[in-house]
């Protein structure tokens, strides 16, 4: 048996404050704190005001917790805060519930479902491609959130939703998901104590999102639906085994779930990828040759996506260099044995897929914005888990496939008509909103002709 050392020989971040231990530097700046916390070791202890956490940086020890020892972990505060917008979504619930929910879902994100949501990305996407002026300059990141809004929305839910509505998610989404970001820092309790402008703020985004929810839900009721792979049929017509319906309620939360997750994370892996083609015009130039040459018209296909092998390792080096769900958290559910290192019951264990993405034991110049690391035998040396930007386990990304065809459908329709060119060549820094994003990002478009 391997020798197991006790939790104090964990170091601890600097820079505890008395009663609020950490709490403040990390509502304040949670990447930059994660990164300094990081440096300091594999694991690391934290407080929360007087509770005890700590931070993972190492994939080895992220495996144990997410799959080898998933079973000794929940999901913990971090996703409690969410509750007042998910409720017991399928991004939050556990245990019997959780696989349930998970098995009446999955046909809606199985691939050949996905391949009939690919008309829906494509049309949505040459819809803002064709409005745009040579010259042009675009906040791609707004651009893009706008559109994967618009696209869950049209191929999940299948819903003709109002623009106005479409126009409020997308408005209100970005303040719900950083006050959720920021209450995992500090106890919603005690933020609320003072009702600040950004308190307020974030229940009315809250409680604006979930009008929309109830009204969508109340309409999907009163339509006749028939049992089919489409993801409100199956959240409506499926039974438990008590031969039950799931509640209005339920089917509330799984929308809110989706939408939130479908939502938030690949306007940040498009934006980023945008950010490096407009710093690396000859990896820009490479993606159009292998766009152009499968897809001569500019019509993106299902049976063409599988040919851009160049643009998914390019995609593959954004997410890893900019994973849009950075950190991410778990609770001991029992006494637990991490790293060597017995980690007690009931505690908040913060993972960072940054970190780990950027170790330098693992990936060779971590720094660097390298492609083909991705390609043949180099990428058989990295190991798997030391790249989730879709999580592992039983509770990996439900939407994995689904954001990979996004991505590429998008970008391939943008970059058949469209190149990209920074407007300033100054680096964009990473700001962590819920998703880690590239700001507006603001660039210049200018139209190719072929
Ligand atoms: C680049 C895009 C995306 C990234 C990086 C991403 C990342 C993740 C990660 C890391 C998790 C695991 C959370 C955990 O371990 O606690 C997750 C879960 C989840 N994701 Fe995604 N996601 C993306 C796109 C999507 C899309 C497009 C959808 C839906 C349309 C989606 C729906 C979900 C759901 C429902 C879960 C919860 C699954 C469960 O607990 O069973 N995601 N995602």
């Amino acid at each position: 048996m391997t020798a197991v050392a006790e939790p104090a020989a964990i170091p601890q971040v600097p820079g505890r404050l008395p009663l609020i231990g950490h709490a403040y530097s990390m509502w304040k700046n949670p990447l930059e704190f994660f990164q300094k916390a990081s440096a300091q070791g594999p694991i690391v202890k934290l407080w929360l005001g007087p509770k005890l956490a700590y931070l993972v940086s190492d994939h080895e020890m992220l495996y144990d917790i997410l799959v080898r020892k998933a079973k000794s972990f929940d999901k913990g505060m971090q996703f409690d805060r969410a509750r007042p917008l998910l409720g017991n979504g399928i991004l939050l619930s556990e245990g019997d519930f959780h696989r349930r929910q998970r098995r009446i879902m999955q046909p809606a994100f199985h691939h050949t479902n996905i391949a009939s949501y690919l008309d829906i990305m494509r049309s949505a996407a040459e819809d803002v491609f064709g409005g745009w002026e040579d010259g042009q300059q675009v906040t791609m990141y707004n651009m893009f959130y706008e559109l994967a809004v618009r696209i869950v929305i049209k191929a999940l839910f299948s819903t003709d939703m109002a623009e106005q509505d479409i126009a409020e998610v997308y408005r209100s989404m970005p303040t719900v998901i950083s006050g959720v970001e920021r209450r995992a820092a500090i106890p919603p309790a005690l933020l609320d104590l003072v009702p600040t402008r950004s308190s307020k703020e974030f229940h009315a985004a809250v409680a604006r999102l979930r009008a929309i929810g109830t009204r969508i839900v109340a309409d999907y009721r009163a339509r006749d639906i028939k049992p089919s792979n489409d993801l409100m049929a199956l959240l409506f017509t499926s039974r438990d085994e008590g031969n039950e319906l799931m509640t209005d309620k339920q089917i509330h939360e799984e929308f809110m779930t989706l939408l939130t997750a479908g939502s938030e994370t690949t306007p940040s892996a498009m934006g980023w990828t945008c950010y490096l083609l407009g710093k690396h015009p000859d990896v820009q130039e490479r993606i159009q040759a292998e766009v152009d040459e499968v897809f001569p018209d500019g019509v993106v296909t299902a049976k063409g996506l599988p040919k851009l092998e160049y643009t998914r390792r390019v995609v593959h080096e954004s997410l890893r260099l900019y994973p849009p769900v950075w950190a991410l958290g778990r609770r001991t559910a029992e006494e637990v044995e991490i790293g060597g290192h017995l980690l007690p019951a009931r505690t908040q264990v913060f993972y960072s897929i940054h970190a780990i993405h950027h170790d330098p034991k693992v990936y060779d110049d971590p720094e660097r914005f390298d492609p083909d690391r991705w390609k043949g035998e180099r990428a058989k040396q990295v190991p798997r888990s030391a790249f989730t930007p879709f999580g592992a386990g039983v509770r990996n990304c439900i939407g994995e496939s689904f954001a990979w065809t996004e991505i590429q459908a998008v970008l391939a329709t943008m970059l058949a008509r469209w190149t990209l060119r920074p407007v300033s060549n100054a680096p964009v820094p990473p700001v962590a909103m819920g998703a880690l994003v590239p700001g507006p990002l603001p660039m210049t478009v200018v139209k190719r002709t072929r």
